[in-house]
């Protein structure tokens, strides 16, 4: 890892097995980024104490200790500047970000989506995409703008949808890529390789298109 590593505030709000694939990944070696700290909306999220386990920073911020949403978003987004953040990830962050904080940190911050946008955004990918009946679901990894589930895609992999599938089974599948693939996303914008054009992401350097993951399973 270089002497000044990209740091990362994760924003949580439940158990947070994806903060931990970064936090592994970042352990491996695999991802040259650092955790400044993980803040979450939810004072008995799991991932709070994952993130405590590994001796990084994790900080509950009540949102109803504030008066509207902006003031609450003020408060995370000093935190996150104050820690040097160059990236804030939203992995499972259960709120929805104002255009106040989108602006503030416009194109520095990333989510990680259960469904193949634009289908299915919003609660609940999973359910929604068995409801529909589609036969492949996944996930995506994108840069957050001012819209839900809507900014320029980076990585998506892609899932089968099985006959017996229910939400359970089928989020388990999609939440192994996820955990795959939002790492993966991390460390090209940390090397500096990602490149909006409009909608899309190009990625710099690429030896070939590995940011469209389709089963069979990922390599390593
Ligand atoms: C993940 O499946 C993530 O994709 C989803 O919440 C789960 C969080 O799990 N996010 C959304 O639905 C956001 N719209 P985790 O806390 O174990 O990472």
């Amino acid at each position: 890892m270089g002497s000044n590593p990209l740091k990362l505030g994760v924003l949580v709000s439940g158990r947070g097995s994806n903060l931990q694939a970064i936090i592994d990944a970042i352990e491996r070696g695999d991802l040259e980024a650092q955790i400044a700290v993980v803040i979450s909306d939810k004072e008995q999220a799991y991932a709070l104490e994952r993130a405590r386990k590994h001796g990084i920073e994790a900080l509950f911020i009540d949102p109803r200790a504030y008066k509207s949403r902006e003031e609450h978003e003020k408060v995370v987004g000093d935190y996150l500047e104050e820690r040097g953040v160059g990236l804030i990830c939203l992995a499972g962050y259960m709120r929805i970000l104002s255009p106040y904080f989108v602006k503030r940190f416009q194109w520095r911050i990333m989510n990680i989506h259960p469904a193949l946008l634009p289908s299915f955004p919003g609660l609940h990918g999973q359910k929604q995409a068995l409801d529909y009946g589609v036969k492949i679901s996944g996930c995506t990894v994108h840069f957050v703008d001012e819209e839900t589930d809507h900014g320029p895609i980076i990585i998506q992999a892609a899932v089968p949808v099985l006959e017996d599938d229910d939400e359970d089974t089928l989020s388990a599948r999609i939440l192994e890529y996820e955990h795959k693939i939002y790492p993966r996303a991390i460390q090209l914008f940390a090397q500096g390789r990602l490149e909006i054009q409009g909608r899309r992401v190009r990625v710099k350097g690429a030896p070939g298109n590995t940011w469209a993951v389709v089963n069979p399973p990922l390599e390593g």
